[in-house]
């Protein structure tokens, strides 16, 4: 949260799977259209939030699974865990709140005399998150004997009901709305209160992210029928929340338009870039963009295709240099003019490439270095270099890339500089 120094203008806090994630779309476009708006927008000033259901490790599987971002700050299980950056570093001030009137042993000894509930996986039992699995048709009457029992025993808890199929346990203080509300007041005294907040969810533990005063909502198209029914009930009326027509990151994008947050066309929403070319003095936008060309170019997606190398080529410098994650030297026009050969390569194929964490900073006048890191999918396989790109700009004058180094990160689950291009 250091990153900015001042309020960030956006913040996102969002759901994972069937909100974020698509199950639905193995191609993962909506997804990756938020991606390239993120970076292209509002990586640089705004703050991005993870709020799952998941646990820790079943987190960690998803971002292996699907292109997903890194947030700023990631909330997982159910709002019981909030972990601060890159490192997820964990929140200690939330987890000591959460043990008022809450007793694991309890929760479990008295959950575990209910025939109907089926205990869910390991991962999924948490310090302060019990997890089972109960059919619909039972689930509001075991709700209600549950929590009966659990006020006899002197416990203050929580039961949600999500995905039609899942019931958590947790102590009442608990939920991503409590969370999210913790995280507001934190910002608060740090001076970092987003201007705005936009909350997105599509299940019964979202519901409670609609509550949270001055905070915009939206329920993605396929939101669950336990969510929509809260809303009914509860948030009818309330012109903050809105139930998107689209599915998904869709309906995310679909909502900053709606409530006017900021920008809402990504920039694969965009199929000429050549036409937008003057509006964009953002080094940033331009790396977010060169990728996005990659791709295509690989796809065989590129229409206009010598207007395009000829405008790639004319923005590097002469002498401008690329290296390799291998550390090989080449000059930048030269490789440029390589992927000429590449063209349509991975036509009809899983190719996706996407940015992450693009930031720009400018050291000396005229001058910018964007940090970010370059993730490339083909086929099964994950690569991701970590990529430093160092513009110039006279004035009046475009954007000049002068150097650009990769170096393979840690994250790449391949390394294999042979089928790197850039
Ligand atoms: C995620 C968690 C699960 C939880 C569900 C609903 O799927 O893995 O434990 O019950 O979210 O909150
Ligand atoms: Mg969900």
């Amino acid at each position: 949260m250091e990153r900015l120094t001042s309020p960030p203008r956006l913040m996102i806090v969002s759901d994972l799977d069937h909100t974020m994630v698509d199950h639905h779309d193995p191609e993962n476009l909506s997804l990756l259209r938020f991606n390239s708006l993120w970076e292209h927008a509002y990586r640089h000033d705004s703050f991005l939030v993870f709020s799952t259901g998941r646990s820790p490790t079943l987190y960690k599987e998803l971002r292996k699974e699907k292109p997903l971002l890194t947030p700023d700050i990631t909330i997982m299980s159910v709002g019981t865990e909030i972990t601060y950056g890159n490192s997820m570093v964990p929140d200690h001030g939330w987890v000591d709140t959460l043990n008022n009137k809450w007793d694991l042993g309890i929760v479990k000894e008295e959950a575990c005399k209910f025939s109907e509930l089926k205990l869910q996986a390991e991962t999924e039992q948490r310090p302060h998150k019990v997890s089972f699995y109960v059919d619909k048709s039972k689930a509001q009457e075991v709700t209600k004997e549950l929590s009966q029992r659990f006020e006899k025993r002197g416990l203050d808890v929580k039961i949600i009901y999500s995905g039609g199929m899942d019931l958590d346990i947790l102590p009442q203080g608990a939920g991503k709305g409590q969370a999210l509300a913790y995280l507001l007041k934190k910002l608060k005294t740090e001076g970092k209160l987003p201007v705005n907040t936009l909350a997105c969810g599509d299940s019964g533990n979202d519901a409670e992210l609609f509550s949270i005063p001055d905070v915009y909502g939206v329920m993605v198209s396929n939101a669950q029928e336990e969510l929509l029914k809260w809303h009914a009930e509860n948030a009818k009326d309330n012109p903050k929340v809105i139930h998107a027509k689209e599915r998904c990151a869709g309906g995310i994008i679909e909502a900053i338009g709606h409530f006017k947050l900021g920008p809402n066309l990504s920039p694969r929403d965009v199929s000429d870039f050549l036409e937008c070319k003057t509006e964009n003095v953002n080094p940033g936008h331009e790396v977010v963009k060169f990728f996005l060309f990659y791709e295509r170019w690989r796809r065989g997606e590129v229409d206009n295709c010598e207007a395009y190398t000829a405008s790639l080529k004319a923005s590097c410098h002469p002498s401008g240099v690329f290296v390799h994650p291998s550390g090989a030297e080449k000059s930048l026009r030269d490789t440029i003019d390589e992927l000429r050969k590449y063209y349509g390569d991975k036509q009809g194929k899983k190719f996706r490439v996407w940015a992450d964490q693009v930031l720009a900073t400018d050291t000396t006048p005229g001058t910018w270095i964007v940090k970010l890191d370059k993730w490339e999918q083909s086929g099964e396989e994950r690569k991701c270099c970590t990529t430093t790109v160092k513009f110039t700009s006279k004035e009046g004058e475009g954007l000049v890339w002068e150097h650009v180094q990769q170096t393979w990160s840690k994250e790449s689950e391949v390394k294999d500089d042979s089928t790197w291009i850039i």
